[in-house]
């Protein structure tokens, strides 16, 4: 789950301290005694709890969720191919090899394999604009089973539903403790278990929030410096609200990945309130990163930020992960 209060927590109490706490892995020390986590000599006591992860080949769904811009979705959508085509390094797929790494207890990694395999478009909003976390349930039964479009497959043997929102649906929790969520189907409203995440587009709810670093943290409390244009930098794809999606997208897909019924990798003793792979890297982008400083990216020829290579020359700014050889954050862009 990508946690807004762990996000605005370490950018508002480490801002001034960035410099003092520059390694990445100082930052995770930092990080580590935010957490406070009792009787645990490892900096981070990421730990497999014995459940299944993803390890088949994953298709992906996605349901588009209200109306979408289709330029906004094309990002999107070359960002999710850019996990299984070829693009220069470091490349979208190089970012995935960390999330492979991870295991479960049969000894099977994590597929290194995603592909789009299916697109529903609910532009007649199905469970209104105002929704729960359980009406993310619904809208996949609705997207499996209606007869207005053609629905997509039920697929509960490697199956994995993206819920997308567009800008005017307003979610429990959205904008004000997270920016998307993972979790399963239950049987009793899809009929079987499958996993799947939830996504918001922030563009007019809170950029500030869910688009960082393409727009300015308004809850840092810290005040833009001038000329900064309102962000700490440019969006690669164009637009701050997509560019930042992005980031909270392959978040929420490597959380799914490697906890996709809350019972695999995670830290903490909490399953109600797990910390996973990708939260455990918040606010990491490149080497040095983290307190309020994203770290060592790459600047395209507008001078917008990126680390990674996609399809079709894109270029994608995502956060990096805990990788579990290296016992740190990792990228592909990583310096060392
Ligand atoms: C599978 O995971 C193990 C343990 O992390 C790792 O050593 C190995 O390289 C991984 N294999 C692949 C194909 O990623």
């Amino acid at each position: 789950m990508q946690n807004l209060h762990l996000l605005a927590l370490l950018f508002y109490s480490t801002f001034f301290q960035f410099l003092a706490f520059s390694s990445t892995q100082n930052y995770q020390y930092y990080y580590n005694q935010e957490k406070n986590y009792e009787g645990s000599s490892d900096l981070i006591d990421l730990k497999y709890h014995m459940g299944p992860v993803l390890a088949s080949s994953i298709n992906l769904y996605l349901i588009w969720y209200g109306q979408w811009n289709p330029k906004h979705q094309s990002t999107i959508r070359d960002f999710i191919n850019s996990f299984s085509s070829p693009a220069p390094y470091p490349s979208v797929s190089d970012w995935w090899r960390t999330i492979t790494l991870y295991t479960d207890q049969t000894g099977s990694n994590i597929t290194n394999t995603i592909i789009l395999s299916g697109e529903f478009h609910d532009f007649k909003y199905s469970q209104t604009k105002y929704l729960t976390r359980l009406s993310m349930q619904s809208i996949i039964k609705n997207a499996v089973t209606t007869s207005n479009q053609r629905p997509l497959p039920l697929n509960y043997h490697n199956g994995l539903y993206l819920v997308l929102t567009s800008s005017d649906v307003l979610v429990q929790e959205f904008c004000r403790a997270v920016c998307g969520f993972h979790y399963f189907t239950f049987p009793s409203v899809v009929g079987v278990t499958i996993p799947y995440a939830w996504i918001g587009y922030s563009g007019t709810q809170c950029p500030g929030m869910c688009a960082y670093p393409f727009a300015w943290p308004k809850y840092s409390g810290i005040k833009p410096p001038p000329g900064s244009n309102d962000h700490i930098m440019g969006a690669p794809n164009g637009d701050p609200a997509i560019d930042g999606m992005i980031s909270v997208i392959v978040h929420e897909l490597a959380e799914v990945s490697s906890n996709p019924l809350i019972n695999a990798w995670y830290a903490g003793d909490d399953p109600t309130a797990p910390t996973e792979i990708a939260d455990l890297c918040l606010g990491v982008y490149g080497s040095g990163g983290g307190g309020g400083y994203v770290g060592v990216v790459y600047k395209d020829s507008w001078g917008n930020g990126y680390n990674l290579n996609g399809v079709k020359g894109r270029k994608f700014l995502v956060q990096w992960v805990w990788n579990p050889v290296r016992r740190r954050c990792f990228g592909p862009n990583a310096l060392d």
